[in-house]
C-alpha cells in the first residue's frame, strides 16, 4: 500500500467532520490576534478562545480545521525524528453543542472505519481523567470507550499531568481530556495498555472543556461545555505510514533529497543538519507568507524568523553550493509540496524568495567579516581567548562551535571556559528577553511554568549563596514539569551543597515572600543591584522582579511572568545536577 500523503490525511479529516455537519474554517494566522503575550498559536483552539468562552461563531457551533502552529519550546530537540517547530494541528470543535458521546464515537469511527483511516481497533488504547479535587473521575468517557469497542485493559485512568489540558495561557478554557494511543510495535499489541511503553504513541487528544481557569488559580464552570480536539498531522502521518521518522513524509522528502544532493551529506549518516534546515525553512516560509506579514527583525516574531533563517545559513555555510541557492531550493521544494493546501505560499512565492535572499546576504556580510577577524586572530599564532571568542559571537553571530571548528582547522585552541564566563557577563538584555520568548517562555504560559520560573530566580540566588558570587545564569528552559537551569561553576556540586541550595529555596518559599515587579531605567536597576544584563540601549526601561520586601532575597531583570508570592510554589527539589558544557553545570528541579 502506498503511504498516505499529508494532503490525503488532512482532506480525510476535514471531509469526515464535514459529514458530521461541521463547518470547515480556514487556518488562522500563525500570530494570535488578541494576545500580545504569546508570540505564536501553538494549538488549534487558541484562535477560538472567544467562541469557547461563549461568543457566537458566525459559522455555527461545530467547526473543524487544520491550524498552522509554531512551537519554539522544543527547538533544541529539532533534528531528531519527532520534533518540529512549525506543524499542522487537525482539530474539531463543539462550541456548547455535542459533548463526550459524539466526540468519542466520531474519533473511533474516523480512526477505525474502513471508509476513513481503517486503523486496526486492536492497536488502539485510551486514557481518561482519574479525578482529583478539581474534577471527578471521567466515568462517562471510561464507559463510552468500552461501548465503542475498547476493552477495559486498554484504558488507563491518569491524573492531571496526562489527562487535563489547558488553558493555553495563564487563564481561559480548559478541562479533562482523553488521549488516544496507537500501537507502533512490530509485534501484535499487548492485551493491556501500558503508559510507560513508548511504542504506544499518542495520536489524538479530545479535551472536554468545562472550566475557565481564573487568574487566582481557581476553576470556574464555563457557561457552555465544549469539545476541543487536536491531532498533530505530521506525527499521525508518520504513525499511519509506519515511518519512525517524521521527515520521511511527502512534505519533507523532496527537500531532504535536494539537501542531500547540494550538501554531499548522506541523510542516513548525518540526518540532523538536513532535518534542522528543512524544519527551519518550512517554519520560515510560513512566517513570511503569513497574513500578518512577518519579516526578519530584532523583535518578537521577526526575531524568531531571523534566528531560524540564520541557523540554517550557519549549517549550510561551508557547503559546495551557495547558501542562498540552497535555502531558496528548500523553500521552493516546500512551497511545491504544501502549496495546494496553503495557497498563500504560492501567492507569496516571490516575496518569500526575496526576503530569504535578503536575510542570507545580510547575514553573510557579517559572517564574512567575522571570518576575516578570526583569520587575523589565528595568524597571531595564539590560542583564541574567551574575550575574542565572545567578540566573534556577539559582533558577528559566530556560535562557539563554529569558532572552534575553524580554529581547529588551523590547529588553534579556543578558551571555552573563558567564553562561557564572558557570555554570562555580557548577554544583552534585548537578546535575553527575546530569547526567552524564542524558547517559548511566553508561548507556554501555564501556571506550572510561571511557578517554576519564580523558582529559577530563587535557585540562582541560593546557588550564589552556597557556591559564591562567580555563579551566573547561563541559560534556562522551563516546561510544565520541571525547570532546567544552567550556570557557570567549574565543579560538580556535592550532595551537601545540593541540599543546602534546596533548603535555602524552600526557606524562601516558607517565608511567603511577595514577588513584585517594577519598571525602571537600566541605571536604576543597576543601582538597586539587580542581577541581569546591562547592555541594553540607553534610556531603555526594564522590568525588575524583586522577591521579598524588606531586604529582598532576589532581584533580577526579567520579562516575567512570575507568581505573586513564593507561597504559591510548594516544595522545591533538585532531581539532577550534571555537567552541561565546560565550566557550566546544569540543574534539573521540580516543584512538588
Ligand atoms: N488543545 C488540545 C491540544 O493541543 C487539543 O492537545
Amino acid at each position: 500500500m502506498s503511504p498516505m500523503t499529508a494532503n490525503q490525511l488532512r482532506q480525510k479529516f476535514l471531509d469526515f467532520f464535514a459529514s458530521k455537519q461541521h463547518a470547515i474554517i480556514p487556518s488562522a494566522s500563525l500570530v494570535p490576534d488578541n494576545d500580545p503575550t504569546v508570540l505564536f498559536n501553538t494549538a488549534g483552539m487558541q484562535p477560538l478562545v472567544p467562541y469557547l468562552l461563549g461568543e457566537a461563531h458566525p459559522l455555527g457551533r461545530r467547526l473543524a480545521n487544520a491550524q498552522k502552529c509554531l512551537r519554539t519550546d522544543d527547538i533544541d530537540e529539532v533534528g531528531d525524528t519527532t520534533h518540529l517547530t512549525f506543524f499542522e494541528m487537525l482539530g474539531n470543535w463543539s462550541l456548547g453543542d455535542y459533548f463526550q458521546q459524539e466526540s468519542i464515537t466520531w474519533s473511533w469511527e474516523f480512526l477505525t472505519s474502513p471508509q476513513w483511516l481503517n486503523l486496526p481497533p486492536d492497536r488502539l488504547a485510551a486514557t481518561v481523567f482519574i479525578g482529583d479535587q478539581h474534577a471527578p473521575f471521567d466515568q462517562e468517557a471510561y464507559q463510552l470507550w468500552q461501548e465503542v469497542g475498547l476493552p477495559a485493559e486498554r484504558l488507563a485512568k491518569l491524573g492531571k499531568k496526562d489527562n487535563w489540558w489547558g488553558p493555553a495561557g495563564q487563564t481561559g478554557p480548559c478541562g479533562t481530556d482523553t488521549e488516544i494511543f496507537y500501537w507502533t510495535g512490530s509485534e501484535p499489541a499487548p492485551a493491556a495498555y501500558n503508559p510507560s511503553d513508548k511504542r504506544w504513541v499518542e495520536i489524538w487528544n479530545n479535551v472536554f472543556m468545562s472550566y475557565n481557569k481564573q487568574a487566582d488559580g481557581s476553576f470556574q464552570p464555563l457557561a457552555q461545555r465544549n469539545v476541543d480536539t487536536g491531532l498533530g498531522l505530521e506525527r499521525v502521518l508518520a504513525t499511519l505510514n509506519n515511518q519512525p521518522d517524521i521527515y520521511l513524509n511527502d512534505i519533507f522528502q523532496p527537500a531532504i533529497a535536494y539537501l542531500e544532493q547540494v550538501s554531499g551529506l548522506s541523510y542516513t549518516n548525518n540526518p540532523r543538519p538536513l532535518r534542522i534546515i528543512a524544519d527551519h525553512l518550512r517554519a520560515s516560509i510560513f512566517l513570511l507568507a503569513d497574513e500578518k506579514a512577518i519579516t526578519p527583525s530584532n523583535k518578537d516574531q521577526g526575531y524568531v524568523l531571523r534566528r531560524l533563517i540564520r541557523r540554517a545559513v550557519r549549517l549550510a555555510h561551508n557547503w559546495p553550493r551557495s547558501t542562498d541557492e540552497v535555502l531558496v531550493g528548500v523553500a521552493e521544494s516546500i512551497i511545491q509540496s504544501m502549496g495546494s493546501a496553503y495557497p498563500e505560499l504560492v501567492a507569496k512565492h516571490d516575496f518569500i524568495v526575496n526576503e530569504l535572499k535578503k536575510e542570507v546576504t545580510k547575514f553573510q556580510v557579517t559572517l564574512n567579516r567575522g571570518l576575516k577577524e578570526l583569520q587575523r586572530l589565528i595568524e597571531t599564532g595564539q590560542p583564541i581567548s574567551g574575550a575574542e571568542t565572545f567578540m566573534l559571537y556577539q559582533s558577528y553571530g559566530f556560535p562557539l562551535e563554529m569558532t572552534k571548528e575553524i580554529a581547529r582547522e588551523s590547529g588553534r585552541q579556543v578558551d571555552e571556559v573563558g567564553f562561557q564566563s564572558e557570555l554570562v557577563k555580557h548577554q544583552e538584555l534585548s537578546r535575553t528577553a527575546a530569547a526567552g520568548k524564542f524558547k517559548g517562555g511566553l508561548a507556554d504560559d501555564s501556571v506550572a511554568t510561571t511557578r517554576l520560573h519564580t523558582a529559577a530566580h530563587l535557585l540562582l540566588q541560593a546557588l550564589r549563596q552556597v557556591l559564591g558570587t562567580d555563579v551566573y545564569q547561563r541559560g534556562s528552559n522551563i516546561t510544565t514539569e520541571r525547570l532546567r537551569f544552567d550556570f557557570s561553576y567549574p565543579d560538580k556540586m556535592t550532595a551537601e551543597q545540593i541540599s543546602q541550595v534546596e533548603a535555602i529555596v524552600n526557606q524562601q518559599i516558607a517565608l511567603e515572600l511577595p514577588v513584585a515587579c517594577q519598571e525602571v531605567s537600566l541605571d536604576e536597576a543597576r543601582c538597586q543591584g539587580a542581577m541581569g544584563i546591562f547592555d541594553a540601549k540607553y534610556g531603555e526601561r526594564v522590568k525588575v522582579y524583586t522577591i521579598g520586601s524588606e531586604s529582598p532575597f532576589s532581584q533580577e531583570i526579567c520579562g516575567g511572568p512570575h507568581v505573586h508570592n513564593t507561597a504559591e510554589l510548594g516544595h522545591f527539589r533538585i532531581i539532577k545536577e550534571e555537567s552541561s558544557s565546560a565550566g557550566v553545570r546544569r540543574i534539573k528541579a521540580i516543584l512538588e
